[in-house]
């Protein structure tokens, strides 16, 4: 990996996308002075601006979505990088601006901050003009296809112009630090290294749960649903990180091999399983911290008979070694109580109960790992009651040890997880990026259950905003004698 000067040429650069995140984002890496003083950014859309509008532009936005205490002295190097190119992307003719904004000696890195569906004409435009190399990186947004064929369509266009080790798939959640840390948390403590399989664990939870509706997007939602939007890559990334076996070392296809292995262990789901191992939900009207929602299919511009699903609850199995007989439930849905993201692993139960009758059901131990928000990490352990009572009997209570991040590291900001990620495609490094491979396995497991949902033509099962999703969650688990981690 190098610290080197780069073009980095956003595409989009007025969508959503770069407004809110790539652009706060660069600029905090400019803070942090992580951006090579050489580096230029080069945003693109089709917009007629020019470089100056565009900047007043950048400025704004960093100011409404970025730091609180606005630095004048990281804008003013930050604007000296910037420049604006107005291309028409379907258009190859319009990419001859390329010849005049770009530095062929130069690493460029191009940012596809667009709808999937450009990503063809973009890479085609960029073709044209010849200024594709071997050095140039191309990174591409979700969603990245609706299901496999269509993903694997939108794979082609791109690697019809670059090799896969010039491919950089993003999904946020890999950049997030305490995902992150589920990598040093396996791998640099023995505790866990040496008890994690079948032989320690009962069985895995991972919850991603969100209070937002779906925030004027229902035409990309609706036609989506929670399983595409955040079953195929968030949660399928976290639970391969958890599942995999150790890499040999940390380089991105020794990672990702790994985690390749996960996702192609996955028992299919479909007509002959569905039922017993998947929910799923629609939110109807309610209160969420307070204010009243309306329901999904009451949002602006829906579909009053929409069978989308804003809620899913999967019981998911690992066919392999390390993982049988360990279920892992992955739950997630849009306006529940509140937002929180976490893996909780549950030990398995003690052989022998040596505290009598009325520590019968000694709870398991649990590890709890808080991705967002208060990152952090707990386990709960049974402890004495100190004290002495007049039967000589032992009392035992549960306590927690307790690590929070921001107790932990509080000289440390916690950067957002799109600066991790634009700071390693700069550096050239592909281990946080998703290989081809592994989004096709995730769509060949998630197509199964979604044409299985197709089949059993059942619509899904409404619950209220605010609530912890659909009463059949519950059962999932409860079917098992276990039940959901209520989270804080
Ligand atoms: C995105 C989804 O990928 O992730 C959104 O498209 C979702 O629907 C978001 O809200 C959640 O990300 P985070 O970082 O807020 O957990």
């Amino acid at each position: 990996n190098s610290f080197e000067p780069c073009d980095f040429v956003l595409f989009g650069t007025l969508g959503d996308l770069s407004r809110r995140k790539l652009l706060p984002s660069l600029y905090q890496l400019e803070k942090a002075e992580l951006l090579h003083p050489e580096t230029k950014i080069i945003g693109v859309a089709r917009q007629d601006v020019s470089t100056e509008d565009y900047k007043i532009e950048v400025r704004k936005n960093i100011e409404k979505f970025g730091d609180k205490d606005f630095c004048e002295e990281t804008w003013a190097r930050m604007e000296e990088r910037l420049q604006y190119a107005c291309v028409d992307m379907k258009n190859t003719e319009s990419y001859q601006v390329f010849d005049s904004v770009v530095d062929a000696k130069r690493t460029m890195v191009c940012y596809l901050a667009t709808p999937p569906a450009i990503y063809g004409d973009i890479c085609r435009g960029l073709h044209s003009c010849n200024i594709i190399d071997s050095s140039v990186r191309v990174v591409l947004e979700k969603p990245i296809g609706h299901d496999l064929e269509s993903s694997k369509i939108i794979n082609d266009q791109v690697s019809e112009y670059f090799k896969e080790s010039q491919i950089y798939r993003i999904d946020h959640y890999l950049g997030k630090e305490t995902v992150l840390n589920l990598i040093a948390l396996r791998f640099a403590n023995s505790i866990f290294a040496t008890n994690w399989d079948h032989n320690s664990i009962d069985h895995v939870q991972i919850t991603v749960a969100e209070s937002v509706g779906i925030e004027g997007r229902w035409g990309y939602f609706d036609d989506a649903g929670q399983m595409r939007d955040m079953v195929q890559n968030h949660l399928l990334q976290v639970l391969s990180l958890i599942a995999m076996e150790p890499p040999a070392n940390l380089n991105a296809d020794s990672i990702r091999d790994e985690k390749l292995k996960v996702l192609k262990a996955l028992r299919p789901i479909n007509l002959s399983n569905i039922n017993e191992s998947t929910v799923r939900g629609q939110y109807t009207s309610g209160f969420v911290k307070g204010e009243e929602v309306p329901g999904y299919l009451e949002e602006e511009g829906a579909n009053t008979r929409s069978r989308t699903e804003t809620f899913v609850a999967i019981k998911a199995d690992i066919d392999n070694w390390r993982w049988a007989g360990v279920p892992f439930y992955l739950r997630t849905g849009k306006r529940l109580p509140t937002k929180v993201s976490e893996v909780v692993i549950y030990f398995k139960r003690q052989p022998h109960n040596l505290f009598g009758d009325s520590f019968q059901n000694l709870p398991p131990n649990k590890l709890v790992i808080r991705l967002q928000p208060d990152e952090g990490v707990e386990i709960t352990v049974m402890n004495k009651v100190p004290g002495l009572t007049s039967s000589g009997s032992m009392d035992l209570q549960k306590s927690k040890l307790d690590l929070s991040f921001s107790e932990a590291f509080s000289e440390e900001r916690i950067p957002d997880a799109y600066e991790k990620l634009l700071l390693e495609v700069m550096l050239g490094n592909q281990a946080l990026f998703v290989r081809r491979d592994e989004i096709e396995q995730a769509w060949n497991w998630v197509d199964s259950i979604l044409e299985a949902w197709k089949h059993t033509n059942e619509p899904p099962e409404p619950y209220q905003a605010g609530t912890w999703g659909p009463v059949d969650s519950i059962g999932l688990l409860a079917r098992a004698n276990r039940s959901w981690y209520e989270s804080k």
